[in-house]
């Protein structure tokens, strides 16, 4: 069995405790596209992990985990976080970290770049998380990225770092920065990538012979459909596709060997960085959008940077749910809800006369919408930590109800609390028998 998980909007949407939950079935968890831009929370007992590149199942010990070949890989960032998770505890061996040949590394003039990039946009940029990850992917696409399999040959990784620096301190100068030298990138780069040997693996290969020996395999999504570089935001998005078929070519793996997608869908909605958002909070809900971002925790967890907060878009969520094909949904965060009095949810939009249920391609039009709304009633007690659908208030039931009816996917389960326990699974859904193993 092989299933995706993806968030639904636009990252941030609770992944890290579900994938977390969810890899106490599978064997492996597979990470197919994006880098060390992700952030992912993930809470046992008292214990807090926070995983950037590793796949959210390297904290439990017997699963192995897959850097795919639609990463793009940051040596020094990799092995800062291996030897975290180390130093926490948990064995990290190439028997159970496997990394992709065919992987992009993430070189130090990417980060430079990005810098770069970012100022030269000014008021339009695009609130990056700086990590280099936008120039790592234009020169994979532009041909001259180097792969983690280049760089095992320390001639063609010399060579190649010459080559692309020339170009890249061009851009570096012409922003007043300090030009970066070759022999500096290619000291720090080359032993890292020696380090890294034992963990490459021809990954798409071992998933292959996993799949045929019935393992069960999870491919988890980083950042979000929203911040996909085709379905989302653009030009606010990151430069991967976190949507299903990214997972595909990702990860290696023939589409019709994927065997669910599940969707994870916050009761609310946050974005960091720029771009549209059109049930954004603003001015006079404000003080809403403060309690959630307090009672939420809603913070990046790598960058720290507060995160915009937004009533339920139901159109952007059904737009989501249509271009991944989700089979069910996961619905996180329910408990941070529990002190409002009303909830608004966006069932449409309005742009100038027109009514529109489906999500526009142009960000201007985005940003010009005016979303339509139906409140429902809060709950006004706790739900903090129940485990039964039934002990739920039965306004906070009708809002998942009605979640689940404006996306037209199943809600499979509820997460009330940021640890393992303080989840719902619904009986006899898709979720429940994915959780059954
Ligand atoms: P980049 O991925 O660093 O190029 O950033 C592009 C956009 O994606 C920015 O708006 C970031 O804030 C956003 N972004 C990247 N990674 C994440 C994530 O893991 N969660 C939420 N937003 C993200």
């Amino acid at each position: 069995m092989i299933i995706v998980i993806i968030g639904a909007q636009w990252g941030d949407e609770g992944k890290g405790k579900v994938v977390d939950l969810l890899a106490d079935r599978f064997d492996i968890v597979a990470r197919y596209q994006g880098g060390h831009n992700a952030g992912h929370s993930v809470y046992v007992g008292d214990r807090a992990f926070v995983l950037r590149l590793l796949p959210s199942g390297i904290i439990h010990p017997d699963k192995t985990c897959v850097l795919g070949n639609g990463m793009v890989i940051d040596p020094k960032a990799f092995f800062e976080e291996v030897d975290q998770i180390k130093a926490q505890g948990v064995e990290v061996t190439p028997d159970r970290l496997k990394v992709s040949s065919r992987a992009h590394l993430i070189m130090p003039y990417h980060q430079a770049l990005d810098h770069t990039s970012e100022e030269r946009l000014g008021n339009e940029k695009i609130g990056t998380t700086l990590r280099g990850i936008g120039p790592a992917y234009e020169d994979k696409v532009g041909r001259r990225g180097i792969r983690v399999s280049d760089a095992l040959s320390p001639e063609l990784l010399r060579l190649r770092i010459e080559r692309n620096l020339e170009e890249a301190n061009r851009i570096i100068v012409l922003f007043g920065q300090q030009p970066l030298r070759a022999d500096d990138i290619y000291n720090e780069t080359a032993p890292l990538v020696e380090r890294l040997r034992p963990f490459v693996t021809e990954t798409s290969h071992f998933l292959a012979q996993a799949r045929k020996a019935n393992k069960r395999i999870l491919l988890e999504g980083a950042q979000a459909t929203l911040l996909d570089v085709d379905h989302g935001t653009y030009p606010y998005v990151t430069s991967s596709n976190p949507t299903a078929g990214g997972a595909s070519v990702g990860a290696g793996i023939p589409p019709h060997h994927i065997s669910g997608v599940l969707g994870i869908v916050r009761t609310y909605a946050t974005r960091v960085g720029e771009g549209p958002f059109p049930t954004e909070m603003l001015d006079d809900e404000e003080p809403i959008a403060y309690l959630i971002r307090e009672r939420g925790n809603e913070y990046g967890s790598v960058t720290r940077r507060p995160r915009r907060c937004g009533w339920f878009d139901a159109v952007a969520t059904r737009y989501a749910a249509e271009l991944n094909g989700f089979d069910s949904i996961a619905l996180t965060k329910l408990d941070v809800l529990d002190e409002l009095e009303e909830i608004k949810v966006c069932t449409g939009y309005k742009i100038g006369d027109a009514y529109v249920d489906t999500f526009p391609a142009v960000a201007n039009d985005l940003r010009s919408i005016q979303p339509v709304y139906e409140t429902l009633e809060g709950w006004g007690e706790s739900t903090v930590g129940i485990t039964n659908v039934e002990d739920l208030p039965a306004k906070a039931r009708n809002y998942v109800r009605f979640l689940s009816d404006s996306i037209g996917v199943e809600i499979g389960l509820i997460s009330t609390g940021p640890e393992r326990g303080q989840t719902i699974i619904l009986k006899d859904s898709v979720m429940e028998n994915w959780f059954r193993g």
